[in-house]
């Protein structure tokens, strides 16, 4: 989240160039708009370049020479799930050769990675620190405000020192001043251990519904001991983005390249995907055993409430499937941008429009919005069975079945009638014990 570090800095009083080298998003840029939906950002952005602090740039060359160098590139995933450097690289491949600095990794990147740039880099008089950031999607500006942790991590303290400067004294958070290596994991690993815990909660989901337990009161009762914490306990149908499922499988794959399996992360990954396919299964068993030519509606295609993003969204998975086995789909979502199917799969610009003759409702990202469908209005205008899938637990079912509705959820604790068959037998002999 480059855009987020820039606007930071420029209101912290330092001469900020925000280089961008795709032409359309950059126009947007000068133009005084963010390309994407980050609001608090978005408020600032016009006013930072007008008073000259931050300015934009197409090419690193540009606006050498300077200081620091942030790289806040894409480090997508590779097919096979390691970590797509090509952008890293073609920053790196510009500063060599140029007067140097400090590049400062703001990218996240594989442990190892710091270590060969900064070896690299040193031969053209330019310093490395890792410096990886711990920015929510949405509210990208105010992490930067208040953030949790500062992690700054070089083999030169100087270097490091240079990084902190920065924040000035405006930034009162816990620094942790370490080596390259040591930042680079502790990012990959938290943003593994988030995941970790949403998947540890979605298998309790499937296991509430197994024993009629309410997993919303699971998650409460776990969350209030101090020790484990309320939050990324939300059970539902996965964690999407731009960052888990990559992070996680760069991860994975960092790991087996080391000859150190990964085994509770593998899990990690497996469990997500098996609950878009949980909540297909239950739908498709309560429409009767087939989706074929069957009208449904789907609610929420971001990968969570609060942003446009739709990279990597569970809802995307669960649409494909739709698909493939002959629904008609037609999809509602407040804020999510271009979608990949086209003409195939109509979108409402109202929830309630969506529901019109639908045999069954997807909600699959809580946006507040859908909170306020009023379930009286809009069940008499779905066709039987009248089914709301509740993929988030984001909506009163008792609302909904007040109204005539089949309310199908995850966790909730409603018999489903259906022995999750993908498991693998836990038992000693199966775990080799
Ligand atoms: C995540 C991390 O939270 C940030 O700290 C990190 O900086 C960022 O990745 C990154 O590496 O750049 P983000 O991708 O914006 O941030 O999304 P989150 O808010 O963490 O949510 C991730 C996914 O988990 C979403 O799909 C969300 O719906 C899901 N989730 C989250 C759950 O299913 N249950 C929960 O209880 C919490």
């Amino acid at each position: 989240m480059g855009a987020a570090s820039a606007a930071f800095l420029a209101e912290l009083g330092h001469h900020v160039s925000l280089v961008e080298r795709d032409p359309d998003r950059r126009s947007v840029f000068e133009a005084g708009q963010v390309p994407f939906r980050e609001p608090l950002l978005a408020e600032h952005w016009r006013a930072l370049l007008e008073r000259g602090v931050l300015r934009m740039a197409s090419a690193v060359g540009d606006v050498l020479p300077c200081d620091q160098v942030w790289i806040a590139v894409g480090t997508p995933s590779l097919p096979d799930g390691r970590a797509d450097l090509s952008q890293v690289e073609s920053v790196v491949s510009d500063l060599e050769g140029t007067p140097g600095g400090i590049c400062v990794m703001r990218s996240t990147v594989p442990p190892g990675t710091g270590t060969s740039l900064s070896t690299r880099l040193a031969k053209h008089g330019w310093g490395y620190v890792a410096h990886p950031e711990f920015l929510r999607e949405g509210l990208a500006l105010d992490d930067m405000e208040r953030p949790s942790r500062l992690v700054i991590g070089s083999s030169d303290h100087e270097l490091s020192e240079s990084v902190k400067a920065v924040y000035g004294e405006q930034v009162q958070v816990p620094v942790v001043l370490t080596t390259v290596a040591s930042a680079e994991l502790a990012k990959l690993a938290s943003n593994a251990f988030l995941a970790a815990r949403v998947s540890f909660i979605n298998e309790m989901a499937l296991l509430s519904d197994a024993v009629g337990a309410d997993v919303r009161v699971v998650a409460q009762v776990m969350g209030m001991d101090e020790r484990i914490g309320p939050r990324f306990l939300e059970a539902g149908i996965g964690y999407g983005g731009s960052c888990f499922p990559k992070d996680t499988r760069a991860l994975g794959s960092l790991g087996e390249d080391l000859g150190v399996p990964l085994t509770i992360l593998r899990s990690v990954i497996e469990v997500n995907s098996r609950m878009q396919r949980v909540l297909i299964r239950r739908v498709r068993q309560a429409l009767g055993g087939s989706f074929s030519g069957a009208s449904i509606a789907v609610w929420g295609l971001t990968f969570k409430p609060g942003t446009d993003d739709v990279r990597e969204s569970p809802s995307l998975t669960v649409v494909n499937s739709l698909l493939a086995e002959h629904a008609n789909v037609i999809v509602h979502d407040p804020a999510a941008g271009v979608l990949p199917w086209g003409a195939q799969v109509p979108r409402a610009k109202e929830p309630e429009e969506s529901l019109i003759g639908a045999q069954a409702v997807l909600v699959l990202t809580a946006w507040p919005a859908y909170q306020r469908v009023v379930p009286a209005e809009v069940v008499p205008s779905m066709q039987m069975p009248r089914i709301v899938a509740d993929g988030r637990g984001a909506l009163r079912a008792d609302d909904w079945r007040h109204a005539g509705a089949t309310v199908i959820g995850i966790g909730t604790g409603q018999p489903v009638g259906e022995r999750v068959r993908e498991a693998t037998p836990f038992r000693a002999e199966a775990l080799g014990a």
